[in-house]
């Protein structure tokens, strides 16, 4: 059976070196948040289709077209989560936490699930860690938002992204900007390609992420939605701009950015690291003022982002920056005494719970193989305990690198590692 429905072969994202590096990212963004006071949350797997439609909306592709959707035995129409917005605001919503001090500040990752053609950096099944801030409308909070991402990736070390921002301006500003873009959509009607002509009556905005060069042409002409947002969501953006100016954050204002998701007001944004090619958008985000509204409660300011961690994944190993893989090992045991193996491997265990990564050799190898093997596993330490080291209750210690060896009492050895571990 393959996995190929998901991810293409040739991606090694389920192999241990992965893991060990997807570990470390999502550690560091842990760190990150924890230390602004971002708390974990965690939603459920599958939803309500509904709570995805009405937010994320049904004209969206992640709804519209991307959705792994299955009815229960309950006959509940059912999607994996696609993305964790809507449920942490699901959240905030159900479990009071708007009576704590806002906002509140939550951060989750976990995979996701999107229907959509594989190829690299998209995959069915991804990773997102995401972040959010519900209850406030300042703009102070949006930059926040967007410097933690970035602060998360300059600590993994990566390198070349690009941040564009725009503002989408609010719910109100929409339904005369759309009407505005239709009628210059209808006067080049002839001139774009039959997605856009499509998606004209029901997302239009779309139109702004045509790949086709004829189209990018006429779309470079239409009318911008920031030009045609009220003066309030003008002076946020502003506001936003000064807060990311005085962290010395470089960006593009990219009048054209319109994201995917039909929950958006004012900020958004997009990072993106151009030499991913088709799939550069690494994570992106933004504000979703009238999200809480369309679930059923009170108007509720919040903004967040989520980023991929497959896509960061990529860029981090083609810039040669992979977290460091599997921990390393303190001490390989050596036994040549079969006698010995019971109570060496005894010791093993006793060894890693005093915090000693260590492991024995379990396919009958010889001497060298042995010598060979804690060499390739990278063991600091060697444990050999032949016959006559079994016969006198002692072992050798031999640390790898200098060469230098000691006899330990078995009695004295976990201690001795711990001691030797520092
Ligand atoms: P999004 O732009 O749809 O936003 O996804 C965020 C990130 O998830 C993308 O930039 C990309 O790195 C990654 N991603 C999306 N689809 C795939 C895929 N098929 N394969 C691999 N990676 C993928 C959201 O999901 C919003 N919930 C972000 C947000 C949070 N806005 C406000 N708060």
């Amino acid at each position: 059976m393959s996995d190929e429905f998901n991810a293409p072969r040739g991606t090694l994202d389920w192999l241990p070196a992965r893991q060990a590096a997807r570990h470390a990212m999502i550690e560091r963004f842990r760190a990150l948040c924890e230390g602004a006071g971002y708390r974990e949350a965690a939603t459920p797997v599958f939803e309500e289709k509904a709570l995805f439609s009405r937010t994320a909306g049904e004209s969206s592709e992640v709804v519209g077209k991307e959705m792994y959707l299955f009815e229960d035995q309950g006959e509940r129409m059912l999607a994996l989560r696609p993305e964790f917005t809507a449920s942490l605001m699901r959240l905030y919503l159900g479990h009071g936490l708007s009576r704590e001090a806002q906002p509140v500040r939550l951060w989750c990752a976990g995979s996701c699930y999107r229907y959509a053609a594989v190829q690299r950096g998209r995959y069915r099944e991804f990773t997102q860690v995401d972040a959010e801030a519900i209850g406030s409308d300042d703009p102070a909070v949006d930059a926040e938002l967007i410097a933690l991402q970035l602060r998360w990736y300059a600590a993994l070390g990566l390198d070349g992204i690009e941040l564009r921002i725009n503002t989408i301006g609010d719910r109100g500003d929409r339904e005369p900007y759309l009407a505005l873009l239709r009628a210059y959509l209808d006067a080049h009607l002839d001139e774009v390609d039959d997605e856009i002509r499509r998606q004209r009556d029901l997302n239009p905005l779309r139109a702004f992420d045509t790949k086709d060069p004829a189209s990018q042409r006429v779309m470079a002409d239409a009318p911008k939605i920031a030009d045609h947002v009220s003066a309030a969501a003008q002076e946020h953006f502003a506001a936003v701009r000064a807060f990311l100016d005085a962290r010395d954050i470089a960006y593009v204002v990219d009048p054209t950015l319109v994201r995917g998701l039909d929950y958006y007001c004012r900020t958004t944004w997009e990072v993106a690291w151009p030499e991913l090619g088709a799939q550069s958008g690494i994570g992106g985000g933004g504000r979703y003022d009238g999200l809480a509204e369309s679930i059923g409660g009170p108007a509720t300011p919040g903004v967040g982002f989520a980023s991929g961690v497959e896509r960061v994944l990529l860029a981090l190993e083609e810039q040669e920056r992979l977290p460091a893989g599997a921990p390393a090992t303190d001490a390989f045991f050596a036994i040549f005494a079969d006698a010995a193996r019971p109570e060496l491997h005894a010791l093993l265990d006793r060894a890693r719970d005093a915090g000693v990564a260590c492991e024995a050799d379990l396919a009958g190898r010889g001497v060298k193989g042995q010598m060979k093997q804690a060499d390739r596993i990278g063991a600091a330490r060697t444990v050999v305990c032949g016959d006559d080291e079994w016969a006198r209750r002692v072992c050798l210690v031999r640390n790898m690198s200098s060469g230098e060896q000691v006899e330990v009492p078995l009695d004295e050895l976990v201690e001795h590692l711990v001691k030797a571990k520092g």
